[in-house]
């Protein structure tokens, strides 16, 4: 019986992923979850972050980790956050940050004329390196005189791996296009190492598309004709932020679901958003990306149908206008959680 690790988290953490656990409860009666207190409120009381055992349990007893969102004014420093979600990151070593993008119903797309099959790309983001490693330094911090550096780790190996992946998955899906996107113009150090591993890896994928895209162009294509895209392939920041970007192009950050990966080991699933603190403990956050990732998480486990099925029933949701607020619906988070049990 598999056995899901859970961190609901901060904020709207666990308001969306009771949400998504009252989906799996319904598909995935089998499931065992253990729920992990770890976040703000544990910090904030014992200053515990994220003990290694955990981590280590994370890695071998789980078959997945459901988490909902890190962040807490209370913890203006974020030091909770850095423990907990990067350093299951990158203890786990989960590379892939797989983040898909695919619009439902084209009425929630904020760019005019666009269809539902105008949105349908996934971005495969670097996961466990670039510049979120905290390489780097302070120097005479608080002076006039202060330094602060911050270092992008680009490393042969961690992007071989990624971009191996997006193609990978780009041939075992039928997708005919891989875009790798950097900086490399201004850039010329680690970029260019993504450039020359890019090419290398797209002469063994001669069936596929590969081209490339500089991350300002890619930020103004997304917007203009993202159905040009079908995989995008980037690093660890800029894949942080194009998909907010695409988040948008779906209908809304409450939307949008995601996969820390790395294939045969461990995994990690959470919706792209954070905890909202602007919109906790009101009871109208979306849980449609919380579900949605849940649903994500079913395929990892080898559940396809029932994967599809959460998608099929989020749509339903979506077509018939039961969702919540931000989406122009009147639900609540428990009542938009019922609509996508009723359509189930
Ligand atoms: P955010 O994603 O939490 O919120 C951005 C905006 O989107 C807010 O207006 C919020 O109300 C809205 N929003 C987000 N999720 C929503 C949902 N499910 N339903 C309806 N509206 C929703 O980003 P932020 O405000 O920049 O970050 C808040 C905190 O979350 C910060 O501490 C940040 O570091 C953290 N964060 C954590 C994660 C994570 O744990 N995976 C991801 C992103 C941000
Ligand atoms: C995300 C978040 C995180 C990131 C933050 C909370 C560190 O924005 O998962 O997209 O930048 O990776
Ligand atoms: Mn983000």
């Amino acid at each position: 019986m598999p056995k899901i690790a859970v961190v609901p988290g901060d904020g709207i953490g666990p308001e969306v992923i009771e949400q998504g656990l009252r989906v799996l409860a319904t598909l995935a009666p089998d499931l065992e979850v253990e729920h992990f207190d770890l976040g703000a409120e544990r910090y904030l009381r014992d200053g515990t972050t994220m003990p290694p055992d955990v981590t280590a349990r994370f890695g071998s007893e789980f078959a997945a980790v459901y988490l909902g969102a890190l962040g807490d004014p209370r913890v203006p420093s974020n030091v909770h956050a850095k423990d907990i979600l990067l350093g299951s990151r990158f203890q786990l070593d989960l590379f892939v940050n797989f983040r898909p993008c695919k619009l439902l119903d084209a009425r929630y797309c904020p760019v005019k004329d666009k269809s539902e099959a105008d949105v349908d790309f996934v971005v495969f983001r670097e996961n466990t390196e670039g510049l979120y490693t905290g390489v780097g330094g302070q120097f005479k911090r608080g002076t006039p005189d202060e330094v602060a550096i911050e270092q992008e780790i680009n490393t042969r190996k961690g992007v071989e791996r990624i971009i191996r992946a997006a193609f990978a998955y780009a041939r075992e899906h039928g997708r005919k296009r891989v875009c790798m996107s950097d900086k490399a113009n201004a850039m010329r150090h680690g970029h260019d190492l993504w450039q020359r591993v890019f090419r290398e890896a797209a002469a063994e994928y001669p069936e596929i598309q590969a081209s490339h895209l500089y991350v300002d162009v890619l930020a103004m294509r997304l917007v203009q004709s993202p159905e040009s895209f079908d995989v995008i392939v980037t690093n660890n920041l800029f894949g942080d932020i194009i998909t907010d970007l695409g988040a948008a192009l779906q209908g809304g950050i409450g939307l949008a679901s995601s996969g820390n990966l790395n294939p045969g080991k461990a995994a990690l699933f959470e919706p792209v958003h954070g905890s909202a603190p602007d919109i906790a403990g009101k009871g109208i956050a979306n849980p449609l990306a919380s579900i949605l990732t849940a649903g994500m998480m079913l395929g990892y486990l080898g559940r396809r149908d029932e994967e599809s099925r959460v998608e099929k029933a989020v749509q339903a949701c979506l077509k018939s206008g039961r969702v919540t607020r931000e989406l122009g619906g009147t639900l609540s988070t428990r009542e938009a959680t019922e609509a996508v049990l009723a359509a189930l």
